[in-house]
């Protein structure tokens, strides 16, 4: 595989840390499904990042199927772009490896999503938590990809995977393609219902909190109606009124309207009234993907179809970069 018949490319990667939520979906799941017309694309389940907290093994594997369900339910058609599974090709450990000896100490500790977890996970904080972006930078240059669509919180392990793509460039001449974040106007960084100044994310202790995709219409109208706004009950998008702000996001993320026509549909309307109304658009544009999911979940046949084929096609590109890495920082092959 040479740069030039790849400049189209598109990677990204979830995690299967647990059912995805409203987050991943408009900051992440959706724009893939859009990307596969236009773009050559390769899209991953990121299970080797998953160990960095402790899993359960029956919970890990479970996880892990499920999500894989789900993103052929949300639309990824495996006959036109990979989508594999990260522990099937050996080549992430192996460039992540080789890429640790090119990124410094002082570049993985400023990262935030570092300092965050390491807070969170304090009795674990182990090399591979500290390291990921290291993994998550091989993910990228392995596939020589140019464009990585991701949420607002990724952006930081993109900017650090182009530096050292230019460094190891520098060193050795052209091998990785720099890759830009591709990060949508809206819906980039959903937030939490609970505590509308934190990320939406689906290890949050309080499951009031997010909106995961399977949730029943129940279950997210009584999400929604709990979701922490102010006093002021004026639907208005303004500095300091974060959950109002948050349900405003969502709803022009999922109606394509304007934060302008979303102030002037609900003037004079109560919270209570666009609460509702966002519960309703949010169950709707779900709803296809549930019942979707409810096929592809019983026929593990056909998922194990769809990730052997995708783990072939993954694999042959990730080798081929692997051994050109390899000979030019001087193994012998
Ligand atoms: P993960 O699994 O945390 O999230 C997957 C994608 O969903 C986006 N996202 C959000 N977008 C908007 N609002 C939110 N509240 C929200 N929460 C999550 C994330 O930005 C991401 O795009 N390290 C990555 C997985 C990964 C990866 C990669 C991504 C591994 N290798 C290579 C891109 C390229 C992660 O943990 O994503």
């Amino acid at each position: 595989m040479s740069i030039i018949n790849c400049e189209n490319r598109m990677f990204s990667a979830v995690q299967p840390s647990g059912m995805p939520t409203l987050g991943n979906y408009l900051g992440a799941i959706r724009n893939w499904v859009k990307s596969q017309e236009k773009f050559n694309c390769i899209f991953m389940l990121a299970d080797l990042h998953t160990i960095t907290v402790r899993q359960n093994p029956e919970e890990f594997r479970k996880n892990i199927i499920e999500a894989y369900a789900l993103f052929l339910a949300c639309g990824i058609n495996t006959s036109k772009t990979p989508f594999f599974i990260q522990s099937h090709v050996s080549a992430h450990s192996e460039l992540a490896w080789i890429l640790d000896c090119y990124t410094q100490f002082g570049e993985l500790s400023r990262m935030t999503q570092f300092k965050d977890k390491s807070k969170k996970y304090a009795n674990d904080v182990n090399a591979g938590l500290f390291c990921y972006p290291v993994l998550m930078a091989g993910d990228i240059l392995l596939y020589k990809s140019k464009y990585v669509p991701v949420g607002a919180d990724q952006k930081q392990h993109v900017e650090l995977t182009r530096d050292v793509a230019q460094r190891f460039n520098n060193i050795y001449g052209d091998t990785f393609i720099l890759p830009e974040p591709f990060i949508p106007e809206v819906g980039a960084r959903v937030m939490s219902l609970q505590e509308p100044t934190k990320k939406m994310s689906k290890s949050d202790a309080n499951a009031n909190g997010y909106i995961a995709i399977l949730d029943s219409p129940d279950i997210i109208m009584k999400k929604f109606k709990r979701a922490v706004t102010d006093s002021e009950a004026k639907v208005e998008y303004k500095e300091g009124k974060d959950g109002v702000n948050n349900l405003m996001g969502i709803y022009s993320a999922i109606t394509g309207k304007s934060l302008e026509e979303i102030e002037s549909e609900f003037d004079g309307k109560g919270y209570g009234v666009f609460k509702t109304k966002v519960a309703e658009v949010v169950i709707e544009e779900l709803r296809p993907i549930q019942e979707k999911f409810k096929d592809y979940i019983n026929n593990i046949d056909y998922i194990k179809e769809c990730y052997k084929k995708s783990d072939d096609i993954a694999r042959e590109i990730a080798d081929e970069t692997v051994k050109e890495v390899k000979q030019k920082v001087g193994f012998v092959l």
